[in-house]
């Protein structure tokens, strides 16, 4: 049978509890004991009504015994579906069991009171599913006999909320006018309201498409924990949160990058041909892997973003307001890291949907941030995989569940972690803007060609000495220059960047593409970076034109530069403290046909000067 999973938000009073009690009572879902225990409770109380509040808020003593995730589930099923409500009990925390029960949820109930109209906390829900990409959004017009089950006040509600929500990407609202207490329009047709032919709120929830939300495309697999029931066997169980997988297929483990073979995929009733999003199983590798709680097993050709810098939206849920010094827990499916607040970017008027400046977020505050993490991070943007693009923050103090949040956007590439070369594109549907300025344009204007000068040489070797007194130069004569320079550039475009043979290629891929960028606008770039890699200066010099690409070794012997040491990096690079040193630690690979070469401890930055203005004048990039 199928199953529907969905969300209910209401704000103060709105009745949230009373239509859930009254969904779970006329669909005959109700336990005998409960419902007697709601009988009694009433009685006492002298409610005329049976107060179905009751029902749900009995779970509050759930609540209190301090479960991480504040949400309960409700089960319930008719003859035609099953359904999972993700229920907060109690008014107060309204934003909360939406953003948290919502990675799954495929519908989410918008309860608006008809006294009221719609209010703030409405719009607010109706953005948030709209945020969490909840599919279908029910938007049921409650206690409307208290309005005298009026038509026109029914309708002036649906036509204020259109107006809010055709500003928001929901795929499909219904509106439904119901009365929770007294039952219309929840189960049973309303007799009260006859001028209202729509379908009634549980007929619409036995209806509506399902399944359209999930991802059965990118196979992820946060491992729960690792499982040796005898000494031949070693598997690790966890719950496919995306994507399919079939014996034989070839995995890679997260953080380590190891790969293997799926060899079985176990379940209590036997092995899988293949697994699928949802189900619990017990993976088993070709391979004796070290893998164990928060790894995550993906497909070879199927990688997982990678950051320990990233962009999302942030749902504040606590009262305690977010603290932008602070450190929380981050946790992002069975992982826990610690997180800390790179830049609070923006918060949401959800009534205007408006951005605002902003310095924390409070309760129920929605807005953009920049999280750090101690480790990087393997996920999807929410946007492609709701499993693995969400998370939620934990108040390392309390314990308590602050925040959830959706991740935004990419920052970098796993390509080097499993050791395969990075493509130079990997946007799809992207087209080259051209410029109606051409390069040609420019240059006539600046009277002088564009150009890259590209310094390579040893830490200390004098190519930013020498490139700035050039660059003075230049710009004396009125040359447009552009200037690049590893330790500057490292502080902002590749301050997330280390001194790996992985990361350096990266911080020369991104340099050399920023080069070209402005060579294409008619500068003379000068670029200054170790660059100690003939295959990652090869790959700048692939970006440009020939004749355009003026490879310039500034070299100096080792020997000089540890006595120069200027900025001490020598002395410590070989008592050990820092590692990779090139030069010391990592290899410098010595440029072979370069088109120019200096030695500064041979000759003047003046000289050296000199013999680049040369050489320019003499391919023609300067004219003078
Ligand atoms: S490169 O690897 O990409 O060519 P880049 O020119 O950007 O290096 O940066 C080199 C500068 O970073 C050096 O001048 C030095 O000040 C600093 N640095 C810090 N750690 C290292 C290291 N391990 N190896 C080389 N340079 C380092």
């Amino acid at each position: 049978m199928e199953l529907l999973r969905f969300t209910t938000a209401g704000s103060v009073d709105d009745g949230k509890s009373t239509l859930i009690g009254r969904l779970l009572l006329d669909s005959k879902a109700i336990l005998e004991d409960q419902w007697e225990a709601v009988e009694r409770a009433s009685r006492q109380r002298g409610d005329a009504y049976l107060d179905l509040a009751l029902l749900t808020d009995g779970l509050r003593a759930e609540r209190e015994q301090g479960i991480t995730i504040d949400v309960a589930y409700r089960f319930f099923a008719t003859a035609r579906r099953k359904f999972i409500i993700a229920d907060t009990p109690g008014h107060i925390q309204y934003t909360r069991n939406m953003v948290t029960g919502a990675s799954t949820a495929e519908l989410a109930i918008v309860l608006i009171d008809a006294r009221h109209g719609v209010v703030t906390q409405s719009k607010r829900h109706g953005f948030l599913a709209a945020l969490l990409q909840i599919p279908h959004v029910l938007v049921a017009v409650n206690k409307m006999d208290l309005v005298d089950f009026s038509q026109t006040a029914f309708q002036s509600i649906v036509a204020e909320y259109q107006a809010f929500a055709s500003k928001l990407t929901v795929q499909d609202i219904t509106y439904i006018p119901i009365s929770a207490l007294h039952g219309d329009n929840v189960v049973d047709k309303s007799v009260a309201m006859p001028w209202y032919d729509g379908p009634t709120l549980l007929h619409h929830l036995e209806n509506v498409k399902t399944g359209s939300s999930r991802n059965l495309v990118d196979f992820r697999f946060p491992v729960q924990m690792a499982v040796r029931p005898h000494q031949n066997f070693r598997g690790f169980a966890g719950q496919v949160l995306s994507g399919t997988l079939t014996p034989g297929e070839e995995v890679v483990v997260l953080p380590s990058g190891k790969t293997s073979r799926v060899r079985t995929l176990t379940t209590l009733d036997g092995d899988l041909a293949e697994a699928a999003a949802g189900d619990a199983v017990v993976l088993t590798l070709e391979d004796e892997i070290d893998i164990s709680r928060g790894d995550m097993i993906v497909r070879r050709n199927n990688l997982p973003q990678s950051a320990s810098q990233f962009e999302c939206i942030l749902c504040w849920l606590s009262e305690k307001p977010l603290d932008v010094q602070g450190s929380y827990i981050l946790q992002h499916t069975t992982r826990q890291l610690r997180a800390f607040v790179a830049e609070l970017n923006y918060r949401i008027d959800v009534d205007t949907l408006h951005r605002e400046a902003a310095t924390t977020l409070q309760l129920n505050d929605i807005g953009r941030v920049r999280l750090t993490t101690t480790h990087p991070l393997f996920y999807d943007p929410y946007q492609i995989n709701r499993a693995t693009g969400s998370f939620i923050l934990i108040d390392p103090f309390t314990n308590a569940t602050v925040a959830a949040g959706m991740i935004r956007r990419r920052a970098q590439e796993l390509d080097e972690l499993v050791g395969s070369e990075p493509e130079r594109s990997r946007s799809s549907n992207v087209v080259w803007e051209s410029s109606a300025l051409t390069r040609a344009m420019r240059e006539e204007r600046n009277r002088h060609k564009g150009g890259i000068l590209w310094f390579t040489g040893l830490s200390g070797s004098g190519k930013s000495t020498v490139a700035r007194l050039l660059e003075r130069r230049l710009f004396a004569a009125g040359v447009q220059t552009f200037s690049l320079d590893g330790d500057n550039v490292r502080h902002g475009l590749n301050g997330d960047l280390g001194f790996s043979a992985a990361d350096r290629k990266e911080n020369i891929r991104r340099v050399a593409e920023v080069a070209k960028l402005a060579l294409d606008h008619g500068h003379l770039v000068l670029c200054t970076f170790i660059s100690p890699f003939a295959a990652d200066r090869a790959f700048a010099r692939s970006l440009t034109p020939a004749g355009r690409f003026l490879e310039i070794y500034v070299k100096c012997t080792l020997e000089v530069l540890k006595r120069r040491d200027p900025k001490g990096l020598y002395a410590r690079a070989l008592r050990g403290e820092i590692s990779e040193f090139t030069g010391v630690s990592s290899p410098y690979e010595e440029p072979a046909a370069a088109e120019l070469v200096v030695e500064t401890d041979v000759c003047s930055t003046e000289e050296i000067v000199e013999a680049i203005w040369e050489e320019l004048l003499r391919r023609g990039i300067l004219s003078f």
